[in-house]
Parts: structure tokens; C-alpha cells; sequence
């Protein structure tokens, strides 16, 4: 079996202990492919340095909507953009979750992100919390020409359908295993097979039976497991057909 994670976070510094030992005994245990996300200037240089250093390892670029509260300067991202190994722009989006969150300069930064992404001929990997409304209008006025995925998805059947008719990829992550996943469980069951992906988003969000402790790209075959519950199929499938997936949308050959 070959799982692809495609999000996660390795160089946080939660990993900065065994980090290339973890890295291996992921790849050891059944993970095939990893997409490193950068959320930040300095993530975005180590995503890229990361995948440079493994085969098997793509790098995302961009600044999360947490470094958008305030002017940021993007040039950043067509510099590292050069490098073949960046698969996607991302992760950017809305997050309005703290009481310190600046709507406006979220949206700005957002859609500029989106227009670099157009720009560099790259699929786009968002971030959206407590932002649906806000989210859709934006995707609906501000077409994606590459794709795009709603990482760790976390909203409501509903919002799927919208995202869906959009063209996007829906990403699911731990919170699909936990006892309260509730709207989760039917997202998984009625995302179409070809628009399906899987993640970690470690170090944080491990699955179930692994909730609460540190969580790594091996951990994303308990998704797939309950994922391949969910559908009535088995987890070599849901391997199987989110492995391709997330080539396809990263173009990955
Ligand atoms: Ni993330």
C-alpha cells in the first residue's frame, strides 16, 4: 500500500529532535509521497529546503491568513516558485478565528495569492476556518485557474457541495476518526472518488487512536482506515485512489 500525506508540517519544531528519523520510518511504513506546506516566509524557504532533500517530499509556499493581519511583503513567493519541487501555492485563505483577525488585509492577501498562484501555473491549498460565507464569495469572483484543495476540511456537507461545483478537491484529515466528527462522516461519504484527498496536518490533529499525542505523516493510514469504513471499501482503495489524486493535483508525473 502507498498513502500520499498531502499536508503536513515536518520542519515544526516539534520535530526538531528526530526529525530525519521520523521522516524514515514514515517512508518505511507505507508513506509514498509527503507534501510539506509552508505557511510563512521562513516555512516556505525550509518546505523547499526539505524537499530538496528527499525524492519523495513537495514543498508548498505562501503565507497563511495568520500573516496577513498586516502588510506582508509576497516576493517570496515567485523567487522560491523557481524551484521544481514547489507543487502549489499554499497555505493561504481566511482564518477568523482569533479575535485579532483583520478581515480586509485577509482578503487582500488572499486574493493576491491567488493571482501569484494563476500567475506561476500552480494549484492553490487553502485554509478556511470560521470563514465560510466569506470564503465561497471569494472563490466564486476569483477563479482558480490550477485547482484547488480545502485542506483539512472541517465544515459541513453543504459547504462540500459548493466547494465541489467549484471544481475543488476536498482534504480530509484526524478529525474524521474523533467521536465528534458528526457532519465529518458524511463528507466522507459523498465526496466523489476523484476529488478526495488525505492529510495529516501534523504535528497537529492526530487521529484516532493516536488523538492528542504528536502526530506524523504515518499516522495519515488511520484516515484512510476510516475513511474505507465509511465508504465501504478497503483502505488499499482509498490508498490507492488519494495517492493519484493528490499527483494529479499537485502534477506530479
Ligand atoms: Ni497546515
Amino acid at each position: 500500500m502507498e498513502l500520499f500525506d498531502s499536508h503536513a508540517h515536518l520542519n515544526d519544531e516539534a520535530f526538531d529532535e528526530d526529525r530525519e528519523k521520523i521522516i524514515q520510518k514514515c517512508f518505511e511504513n507505507n508513506i509514498a509521497f509527503i507534501t510539506e506546506v509552508g505557511y510563512s516566509e521562513e516555512t516556505s524557504i525550509k518546505a523547499v529546503a526539505l524537499a530538496e532533500q528527499y525524492p519523495n517530499i513537495y514543498a508548498t509556499i505562501g503565507a497563511h491568513p495568520d500573516e496577513c493581519n498586516q502588510d506582508i511583503d509576497l516576493s517570496f513567493i515567485k523567487k522560491l516558485a523557481q524551484n521544481k519541487k514547489v507543487v502549489a501555492i499554499g497555505e493561504i485563505g481566511l482564518d477568523y478565528h482569533y479575535e485579532t483577525t483583520q478581515k480586509e488585509m485577509q482578503e487582500k492577501y488572499f486574493i493576491k495569492q491567488i493571482e501569484l498562484a494563476n500567475e506561476l501555473n500552480l494549484p492553490v491549498s487553502i485554509h478556511s476556518r470560521d470563514a465560510d460565507m466569506d470564503m465561497l464569495e471569494i472563490l466564486k469572483k476569483h477563479t482558480i485557474s490550477n485547482n484547488f484543495v480545502m485542506h483539512c476540511f472541517s465544515s459541513s456537507v453543504e459547504i462540500a457541495k459548493e466547494i465541489l461545483k467549484l471544481g475543488g478537491y476536498i482534504s480530509l484529515a484526524g478529525p474524521v476518526t474523533f467521536k465528534n466528527a458528526k457532519g465529518l462522516l458524511e463528507v466522507a461519504k459523498m465526496i466523489p472518488e476523484n476529488r478526495l484527498l488525505i492529510e495529516t496536518d501534523c504535528p497537529y490533529l492526530a487521529p484516532e487512536p493516536h488523538r492528542g499525542t504528536r502526530n506524523d505523516s504515518s499516522n495519515v493510514y488511520y484516515t484512510a482506515q476510516k475513511i474505507a469504513e465509511l465508504r465501504n471499501t478497503t483502505i488499499e482503495n482509498v490508498a490507492q485512489i488519494t495517492k493519484e489524486n493528490a499527483k494529479t493535483f499537485y502534477q506530479i508525473l
